[in-house]
């Protein structure tokens, strides 16, 4: 992508984005400096090490110093760390950064005395309670490798999780709150534990009041009293020397399959980027307030929820509850104007959820959100409508950026803090530093303004993207640079405008995003493949107005299978919640005597799907058996689908 953004004279972008890929080691090396390191990098790229290159390598530092121990040794002890705020319980705490490296170095001497060190895993499997964050740094503090798993998920993605990262130690709570029920988390710790192959030495479990879990002898430690017992004994650990080309954490997201991708995150580059992104991207300052309306268990909660306000000095949001419903469309509103936020970062469904409620806004007017100078969206589509919506409402820039867990930041955006750039609604802006975004044809040729394509990255990546899978690193060759070589494969498809403005249209594989939740249908076809009456299936990701997309799972019954389809289909969207988790929002399964297929044997996804968004289609000229696609479109009817408003 050459062309430059048009009328952005006043933008420091166009410079500050061409010296980073003129002049990666220049740009990043003083980018770096806004970081502390025990030894500077003796190289700020080499392409020789690791996968494609490694950034700052020789560079000793520690994750948790820049996070928290910086900050209290220049005066910034009194200043709130984390705002928690839990619609949900009733409960609000404010942590100071002082009290919160009290907390980690006392979490940190937790995890030392149960034998963790440098490099060992810990699984995460939290709520969003301030305990969770100081269990992401304490790991830090002592270069041990966290990784968070999403408490919407099932057990047996845990336990995937589990058998993949063998974890020394399992973090985890008691409980989650749902604005329907409580969710126990401990009997899904323990479920894992037995479907699990590997056995973590101890699970630490942060009790409750809303729902305490009982535990086992043995192997459950309970939170409270180990950390009174570090507490008194000792004042916690000091931070381990770590490489910058150190892991700091894996984060597992959907592949293709089944089996989720372990992302490995690792310390220097990452903080250097989010450092940067901050003031750069965001345009927030240190002793600002910044909320991510996200969860820790998904990148977006990693890197904005944590790790970037807190390197930044910032204050953090902690928000234990929902768009609407905890306990009206106005909660968002209430928590800018009592923290005082100065940039909001969400997934545009939480704003459809709103406006769903609150269609004219009404209830912004009760809150002085004069604070507020951003509205930052990403995880999905930014739906123009609903942009354009929060633009008028709340009369400030509503920025649509685009990252995926790979990146762990954004790849493209508009950069306010340079000088904001006039992109168009439907665009999700222009190439961050260091970013070389191209769009491709099949044959990986470059394709010109306005051409659909996939949408690849120019190796290397810039500071904080994934430099692998963990311990995988030819599953990372194969997935992601094998197809276009020389670059990273986005597995997003779009355009890049005359003036330079990328559009994300969609993925290339079989990832749907349900309400900014990235899902494998491939996974989820795993599962109903497995219900002993399923001989075929497909899963589709269908238009829906509050979520973006959601799972449609068609399956066709065994011969001989006699039983009612409506209980069958029952079952199997039972399953899908059982094994993968609530989060998937599977609720519609169809059992249909044969799916549509070409001659050849491949399942006509494309076009269901569109018959199902009620979108134009065409018999395929290769199809088998044109009355397999009326049947899919005589089902979906029958379900009331496509729904007016898909049309
Ligand atoms: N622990 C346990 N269960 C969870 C959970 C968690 N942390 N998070 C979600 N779930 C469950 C929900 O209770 C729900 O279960 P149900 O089927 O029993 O109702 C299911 O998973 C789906 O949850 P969710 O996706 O939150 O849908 P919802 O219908 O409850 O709410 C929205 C819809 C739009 C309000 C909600 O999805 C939302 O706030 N989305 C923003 C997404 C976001 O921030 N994404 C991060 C990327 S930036
Ligand atoms: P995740 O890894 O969960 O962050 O999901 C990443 C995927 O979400 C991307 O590959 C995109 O398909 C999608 N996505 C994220 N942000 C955007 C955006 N701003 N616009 C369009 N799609 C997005």
């Amino acid at each position: 992508m050459s062309a430059e953004p048009r009328s952005d004279r006043a933008s420091r972008y166009p410079a500050i984005h061409a010296r980073s890929i003129d002049d990666p080691e220049g740009f990043w090396g003083d980018a770096a400096r806004a970081v502390e390191w025990i030894a500077e990098p003796r190289a700020i790229f080499d392409p020789a090490l690791g996968v494609y290159g490694r950034w700052f390598v020789g560079g000793l530092t520690n994750v948790c110093h820049n996070a928290l121990d910086r900050h209290v040794d220049a005066g910034r002890g009194q200043q709130p760390a984390i705002y928690y705020d839990s619609p949900v319980t009733g409960a609000k705490r404010t942590v100071t950064y002082s009290e919160m490296l009290r907390e980690v170095r006392i979490l940190a001497g937790v995890l030392r005395e149960l034998g963790v060190g440098k490099g060992d895993r810990v699984v995460i499997y939290m709520p969003m309670i301030p305990e969770a964050v100081f269990a992401m740094l304490a790991c830090a503090r002592i270069g041990a490798v966290h990784s968070v798993v999403f408490g919407g998920f099932a057990a047996a993605e845990l336990a995937s999780r589990i058998d993949d990262a063998r974890p020394k130690v399992v973090l985890s709570a008691s409980c989650g709150i749902e604005p329907n029920r409580i969710v126990a988390y401990k009997p899904l710790l323990d479920l894992a534990l037995t479907i699990a192959k590997h056995a973590p030495s101890a699970c630490v479990i942060f009790q409750r009041p809303e729902a305490e879990a009982g535990l086992k002898e043995g192997r459950d430690l309970d939170w409270a009293a180990m950390r009174e017992k570090v507490a008194t004994s000792a004042r916690g650990v000091e931070c381990a020397t770590v490489s910058a080309t150190d892991p700091l954490y894996i984060l597992y997201t959907s592949g293709t399959t089944g089996k989720p991708k372990g992302v490995v995150r690792d310390t220097g580059g990452y903080m250097v980027a989010l450092r940067w992104s901050m003031e750069g991207l965001y345009d927030v300052k240190p002793g600002e307030v910044f909320w991510s309306a996200s969860d820790i268990g998904w990148v977006v909660g990693h890197s904005y929820i944590v790790y970037a306000p807190l390197l930044a000095g910032c204050t953090t949001v902690l928000f234990e509850g929902k768009p609407v419903g905890t306990p009206d469309a106005g909660v968002f509103w209430r928590v800018i104007e009592e923290y005082k936020v100065s940039a909001l970062f969400t997934a545009p469904t939480a704003l459809r959820a709103i406006k769903k409620e609150d269609p004219e806004g009404l209830l912004m007017k009760d809150y002085d959100l004069s604070t507020l100078r951003t509205l930052f969206l990403a995880g999905e589509r930014a739906d123009p409508d609903t942009v354009v919506w929060a633009e008028t409402r709340l009369g400030i820039p509503v920025v649509d950026h685009w990252w995926q867990t790979e990146t762990g930041w954004a790849i493209a955006g508009n950069p306010v803090g340079l000088g904001a750039l006039d992109v168009k609604v439907g665009s999700t802006g222009v190439p961050m530093p260091g970013y070389q975004v191209d769009i491709l044809d099949e044959g990986g040729h470059h394709v010109g303004p306005n051409r659909m394509g996939s949408i690849a990255i120019k190796l290397p990546l810039p500071p904080g993207c994934l430099p692998t899978l963990w311990q995988q690193d030819e599953r990372f060759r194969e997935s992601y640079l094998a197809e276009f070589p020389g670059y990273y494969k986005t597995a997003d498809a779009g355009f890049c405008d005359a003036d330079g403005q990328l559009f994300i249209m969609g993925r290339t594989d079989d990832i749907i995003n349900v309400a900014g939740h990235r899902l494998s249908t491939g996974g989820m076809e795993e599962v109903l493949a497995s219900h002993p009456d399923v001989a075929e299936c497909a899963v589709i990701g269908i238009h829906d107005e509050l979520k973006g997309e959601v799972p449609c799972g068609f399956v066709v019954l065994k011969a001989g299978v006699a039983r009612a389809p409506n209980e069958i289909e029952g079952e199997i969207v039972a399953l899908v919640r059982e094994r993968i988790g609530p989060v998937a929002a599977f609720r519609i399964a169809i059992a249909v005597h044969r799916l549509p297929k070409t001659r050849s044997g491949k399942i006509l996804r494309g076009t269901m799907k569109k018959i199902a968004d009620a979108e134009p289609w065409n018999m395929p000229a290769t199809i088998d058996d044109p009355s397999s696609l009326d049947e899919i479109a005589a089902a979906l009817s029958a379900r009331g689908l496509p729904k007016a408003s898909a049309a």
